[in-house]
């Protein structure tokens, strides 16, 4: 038996040696009975693609929070994102929504994300010190996308709220009756304004988000409000937490390493490969589920039908099978075989990537170019959230 401990201080400050233990001795290993946790790369990139294992949110809630809580409007609400769906569900979904996103060229979110996050770096300018997790990171992803979705500023601030509180039903750990019905206050918060805003869109239909869902149509087939309203809240979670932890991570992981950051600042056109660098080393997103629909054997175990699998991306982008020296941050890294998979992969691969590595590449660009004299304090103990499915930090106190 493996000693090991998901769910410590020490673990959350520091999970690569723990990932490491397991990609070594353990690389299927199980947590408890009907769930298996995998961090070898080859094997999280094989399950992501394999047809075998899918999506059964509503199981896990039964099996964790007791059979009535499906009914609860939180799960209820995140059950009809795509993300939780299967073919030909899915396919259908993300067909339609993809037709809408796509039609958001690169130029457009480049100059959206340009826009924000000039006017946050404007407002923070003259203050020479803040916490830039609570005071750019988070903001920032949310005014791109109620950019997109054409929302008001002042509906920001809640938003960022609700969008706090339902994320935690996805925790592994389960979560508590209070943190449930905070969830389900957001999801109704969310459902109430949203219907209102489709309403009003489709009497004066505009360029943005909304409106382009509302008429996205695959031969007769189009979008129900229903399924409008729950899968732009996903862009909301799915843009948001994952984006806001990534800037952090970024901007603490490039500090934490001095000789690259002088790299890259010395030549701005480093960006692309920096981000990469900074998604495989220090990515926010460390676990996708999927559920087994039939008995599927990886490597030494099988996996019986309606297990879960937790696949362990913040591990398989540091398997030293893959990446040389995968422990050192190093943003002029050789070109890969094989990509790093912060993203996950198969069908569900990131629908938002384009855009997350566009707002990652902008922030990073303005911060050093507005802010030359950056300085971030708590290099060496930062507070890292207490949670393993996202990995950010709880603040990052910052002068400049
Ligand atoms: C650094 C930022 C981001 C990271 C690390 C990230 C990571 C991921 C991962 C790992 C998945 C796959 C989950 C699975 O297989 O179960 C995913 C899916 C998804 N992401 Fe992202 N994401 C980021 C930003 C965004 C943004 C900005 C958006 C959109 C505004 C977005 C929208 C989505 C959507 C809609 C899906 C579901 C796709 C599907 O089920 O077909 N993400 N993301």
């Amino acid at each position: 038996m493996l000693d090991i401990d998901l769910n410590s201080p020490a673990f959350f400050a520091d999970p690569y040696p723990v990932y490491a233990k397991l990609r070594a001795a353990a690389p299927i290993c199980q947590l408890m009975p009907g769930i298996w946790l995998a961090t070898r790369y080859r094997d999280a990139d094989r399950i992501l693609r394999d047809l075998r294992f899918g999506k059964d949110f509503l199981a896990g809630v039964a099996r964790r929070y007791g059979k009535n809580a499906v009914d609860e409007p939180a799960f209820r609400m995140v059950n009809r994102f795509m993300l939780l769906m299967n073919p030909p569900e899915h396919t259908r979904l993300r067909t339609l929504v993809s037709k809408a996103f796509s039609v958001k060229q690169a130029p457009e979110l480049r100059h959206l994300a340009q826009r924000e996050t000039q006017r946050l770096i404007d407002g923070l300018y003259d203050l020479h010190r803040a916490d830039l997790v609570k005071a750019f990171a988070y903001p920032l992803p949310v005014r791109v996308i109620c950019a997109l979705l054409d929302i008001q500023l002042e509906d920001h601030l809640r938003f960022l709220e609700d969008t706090q509180a339902l994320v935690k039903v996805f925790e592994l750990n389960p979560i508590s009756a209070t943190e449930i019905d905070a969830a389900n206050r957001a999801a109704q918060a969310f459902e109430r304004h949203f219907r209102e805003i489709c309403r009003e869109r489709r009497k004066n239909p505009g360029n943005d988000l909304i409106s382009l869902l509302l008429q996205a149509e695959e031969g007769e087939d189009r979008l129900s409000e229903d399924e409008i309203i729950a899968n732009v809240v996903l862009l909301f979670l799915a843009g948001h937490e994952t984006t806001a932890n990534m800037i952090g991570n970024a901007l603490l992981t490039l500090f934490r390493h001095p000789e690259q950051l002088d790299l890259l600042r010395k030549d701005l056109s480093l960006l692309p490969q920096a981000v990469n660098e900074c998604l495989r080393y220090e990515s926010s997103v460390h676990i996708a589920a999927r559920v087994a629909m039939e008995d599927v054997g990886v490597g030494a175990v099988t996996i019986r039908r309606g297990e879960t699998v937790y696949i362990n991306l913040g591990a398989a982008n540091r398997d030293p099978e893959i990446f040389s020296a995968p422990d050192r941050f190093q943003i002029r890294r050789p070109a890969m075989p094989n990509k790093p998979m912060p993203f996950g992969g198969g069908m569900h691969y990131c629908l938002g990537a384009r855009l997350a590595r566009i707002e990652l590449e902008t922030v990073l660009d303005m911060l050093f170019r507005r802010l030359p004299e950056l300085r971030i304090e708590d290099i060496d103990n930062p507070t890292w959230k207490p949670t393993m499915t996202i990995r950010g930090l709880e603040r990052l106190q910052s002068r400049w």
